[in-house]
């Protein structure tokens, strides 16, 4: 939607901060919190309550959002160049890291995770180029508060428990279902809520980036204040796997040959060879021979790791002690290497049972199964979008709100490659149903015939019933992939409003966003 809600302004007008550093807290509060402005019955100084932001739709490129946001002030411009899913990944969300940014509070332009190195390149991009428009001096970046344990910057300890296959034989897909026991941790979570994941890196390619500039990886470094053995670093601290411009740059410097140092600040400017584009630390190492890194320079020039956020796939009141995870493994392959994405194949991979991983619960913006038990619920979750579906579910039948008093009914559109496959959570679900805890269920296989079925085509062809749920007050909610799933599915949703409710195109806009601002049209996609 591209109506956001205001950011709160919980840190009072009088306490002793600058703008810069009130807008950061703010931004940081509301996140940790999980509040809006609304929630909190206050708009923030900063926000015109009548603002729009056009460009906060995650399913927009970067040029169109820059477009819509062309001639904006500053901290706008900077927004529109954030990913737009207002995940808390990077600990703001994007109008407030947009601020934090602008004021100078926040100094990291690499925290968008989503936005990966395009956002990064186009706020330092805007930076340089909005920066005549300054009348003040830009604030010293922030000193962080400190965290309570179990936020994101002091993650708590959880243990892993299993990460067990989704999929059977002849599926496309690896995702898992991932445990964490909760026990030796004081976190608690809700429905609609995520998870936090601090994910080590891929120790095969630690190892090569290693034996390539000729270390054993004992070597002790500084990190944070800290002094830690290399290995440990570049596992666990900063990003290999996509080096920042700047490292490009130091490892230009480094280069004993000069072509290799021009193709190197090439390649940081965003030009160079194609098949670089995507390289990652090893790439950059293997081909350019020459480059030898001293190790202070290399950790310093290196991106922080970022956390990874997983929508939470169980509810706490099923689970008391655990979360559960419905993780897809991202591999792919390129230069003749496997790739490895860094959270989703640590939990596949790379961490075994038993180990102790880092997690924070990141509270949601207000996504969540409605809170009255009778409302119903229709959600719609294909892929790993099942996740917080399965919590809503897990959690409505705890509360009991499927049950005939309550009547809170529930409706479920989920799909996938192949039914053989790719059913997550097949026998839960048909056990949902059997027991009539789940009312409906559509299902779409895309790849079980040869045209595409998408769960939308479900949506439609249930048009008139699912018009008649929403006209009787259902929540409608919608999880999984941001840039192409979710569009088509807010399409099909005015295309229902328009043809069973005899609504024009841009009356059945108006009906959405006024059932997003009353909570009842909810998304979490990424
Ligand atoms: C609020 C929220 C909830 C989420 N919930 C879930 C969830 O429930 N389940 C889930 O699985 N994920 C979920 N995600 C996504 C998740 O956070 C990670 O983005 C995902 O696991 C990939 O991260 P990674 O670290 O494994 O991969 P990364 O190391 O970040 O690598 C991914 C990147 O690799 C590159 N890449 C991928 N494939 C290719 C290719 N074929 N060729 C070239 N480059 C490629 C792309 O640049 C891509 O962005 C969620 C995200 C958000 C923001
Ligand atoms: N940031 C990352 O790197 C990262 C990591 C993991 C997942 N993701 C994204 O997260 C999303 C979830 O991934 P996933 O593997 O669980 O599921 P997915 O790729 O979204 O696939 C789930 C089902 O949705 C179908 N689908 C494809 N396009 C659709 C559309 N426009 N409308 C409706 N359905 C559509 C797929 O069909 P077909 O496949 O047959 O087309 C498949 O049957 C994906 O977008 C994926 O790209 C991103």
């Amino acid at each position: 939607m591209n109506a956001i809600t205001p950011i709160p302004s919980i840190i009072p007008e009088t306490a002793p901060f600058s703008s810069g550093q009130r807008a950061w807290l703010n931004g940081f509060f509301a996140a940790y919190l999980g509040v809006s402005g609304e929630a909190a019955g206050q708009a923030d100084a900063a926000a015109d309550p009548e603002e729009d932001f056009p460009w906060h739709d995650a399913s927009l490129a970067m040029p169109e959002r820059l477009e819509l946001a062309r001639g904006a002030r500053p901290a706008r411009q900077l927004m529109a160049a954030m990913a737009q899913l207002d995940c808390g990944q990077c600990g703001y969300l994007c109008q407030t890291y947009a601020e934090a940014v602008w004021s100078g509070a926040e100094a990291d332009m690499g925290r968008c995770v989503p936005g990966g190195k395009e956002t990064q390149r186009k706020l330092k991009e805007l930076l340089a180029a909005l920066e005549p428009q300054r009348d003040d001096v830009p604030a010293a970046p922030a000193a962080k508060a400190a965290a309570p344990v179990g936020s994101r910057d002091r993650p708590a300890l959880a243990t892993l428990v299993d990460a067990h296959p989704l999929n059977r034989p002849g599926s496309g897909k690896d995702v898992r279902h991932v445990v964490f026991d909760l026990s030796a941790t004081d976190l608690t979570y809700e429905a609609g809520d995520s998870l936090g994941v601090f994910a080590r890196k891929n120790p095969q390619l630690v190892q090569a980036v290693l034996d390539r500039i000729g270390a054993t990886g004992e070597e002790m470094v500084a990190f944070d204040g800290d002094a830690l053995p290399l290995r440990q670093a570049l596992l666990s601290k900063v990003d290999i796997a996509r080096p920042s411009d700047e490292c490009m740059l130091f490892l230009g410097t480094r280069a004993f040959d000069g072509e290799e140092a021009l193709k190197l600040q090439a390649l940081a400017n965003g030009e160079g060879p194609p098949e670089l584009a995507d390289a990652d630390l090893l790439d950059l190492l293997m081909a350019f021979p020459s480059v030898m890194p001293s190790l202070p320079g290399l950790l310093k020039s290196l991106d922080r790791l970022q956390p990874r956020l997983y929508s939470i796939a169980s509810s706490s009141k099923a689970h008391p002690r655990e979360v559960h995870l419905t993780v897809s493994a991202v591999r792919w392959d390129s230069n003749e290497r496997t790739r490895t994405g860094i959270g989703s194949c640590y939990l596949a991979d790379f961490a075994k049972p038993g180990d102790v991983i880092p997690i924070f619960v990141q509270k949601s913006h207000g996504f969540g199964p409605p809170a009255d038990d009778s409302a119903a619920a229709i959600m719609v979750g294909p892929g790993t979008g099942i996740a917080p579906f399965r919590a809503f579910l897990e959690e409505r039948e705890a509360r009991g709100a499927a049950s005939g008093k309550k009547g809170g009914r529930n409706w479920l559109f989920f799909g996938d490659q192949k039914r053989s496959a790719d059913f997550l959570y097949e026998d839960q679900i048909m056990d949902w149903q059997r027991r009539g805890v789940l009312h409906r269920l559509d299902l779409a296989f895309s790849r079980d015939q040869a045209e595409k079925i998408y769960i939308q085509h479900r949506m439609q062809e249930k048009a008139a019933e699912l018009w008649q749920w929403l006209e009787e007050g259902a929540h409608f909610y919608v999880c999984g992939d941001a840039k192409r799933m979710a569009k088509d599915v807010e399409d099909t949703l005015l295309r229902i409003a328009v043809e069973q409710g005899g609504k024009s195109a841009e009356r059945a806009k108006a009906w959405l966003d006024a059932l997003a601002k009353a909570g009842r049209y909810q998304r979490d996609v990424y």
